[in-house]
């Protein structure tokens, strides 16, 4: 498994559908923006909030960040094929009241020339989980060498249950959903094929709730919340000290 082109194939090319195996889907990316908001109406009055979003894929999360007023994204994507159509679906961000910047860049590699306390929250969804343990490690140093005093990391993305039968129990129930691809309506049993494999390899890498905290704790995060929760899918947020 290449964790750098996950979404180079198929699932990349039609991930519009995804949504269609999560019922929480839309609930899930609407809270991702909620709680960013949420936290921006606190950041200095006036002036923009900063924020960078690590893999934004088709732009489903980024549009509803754009929604909050003053802000200024610059959204990450390691894959041409997944910012193309971020950039194809923003293309003139009509609706949106903040700024884009969007990037093909690797996350770590981005976050690596930013200066030290520069940004005021990192946003992420459903990208994380994708790293690998080492790289996951180095990103979370950098996320909070660049994150400014008091900013906020937010991510929604699976995070394992730290019981292994419940995260076993969630696991067999969003695979049983993927088999939605394969109703005569989609008629699309190469994308089941696809993201149960696509599932089954996350496992290889997984993060429970513990071990992500863990890690922000040992980067000098506090105030690590799991604030939702939907089978695999939760929310994280962290406070850089
Ligand atoms: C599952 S998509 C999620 C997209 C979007 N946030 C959403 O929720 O609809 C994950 C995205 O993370 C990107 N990604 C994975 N690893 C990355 C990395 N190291 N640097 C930048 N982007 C990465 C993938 O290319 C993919 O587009």
């Amino acid at each position: 498994m290449n964790h750098a082109t996950r979404f180079s194939g198929k699932i990349g090319e039609d991930y519009a559908l995804f949504m269609l195996a999560v019922p929480h889907h839309e609930e899930f990316q609407d809270s991702v923006a909620a709680i960013l908001k949420n936290y921006c109406q606190n950041v200095h009055a006036g002036k923009p909030v900063v924020v960078v979003e690590v893999g934004c894929g088709t732009g489903y999360t980024t549009r509803r960040i754009l929604q909050i007023s003053s802000v200024r994204v610059v959204a990450v994507d390691n894959e041409e094929q997944m910012i193309s159509q971020t950039r194809r679906n923003l293309s003139d961000n009509s609706e949106g009241e903040g700024s884009l910047e969007v990037l093909c860049a690797d996350a770590l590699e981005y976050l690596k020339t930013l200066p030290e306390n520069s940004i005021d929250a990192l946003v992420s969804a459903y990208a994380i989980h994708n790293f690998t343990p080492l790289y996951r490690k180095t990103f979370f140093e950098e996320v909070a060498r660049v994150l400014r005093e008091g900013a906020f990391f937010i991510n929604g993305d699976k995070y394992a249950r730290d019981d292994c039968a419940s995260h076993k129990r969630d696991l067999d129930e969003q695979i049983a959903r993927l088999q939605v691809f394969r109703e005569p309506h989609i008629d699309r049993p190469d994308l089941t094929i696809e993201w149960t494999k696509h599932y089954l390899e996350d496992e290889l890498t997984r993060i429970t709730e513990s071990e992500q905290r863990e890690l922000l704790e040992s980067c000098g995060f506090t105030e690590v919340k799991y604030v939702y929760r939907k089978g695999m899918d939760a929310i994280v947020i962290a406070q850089k000290n």
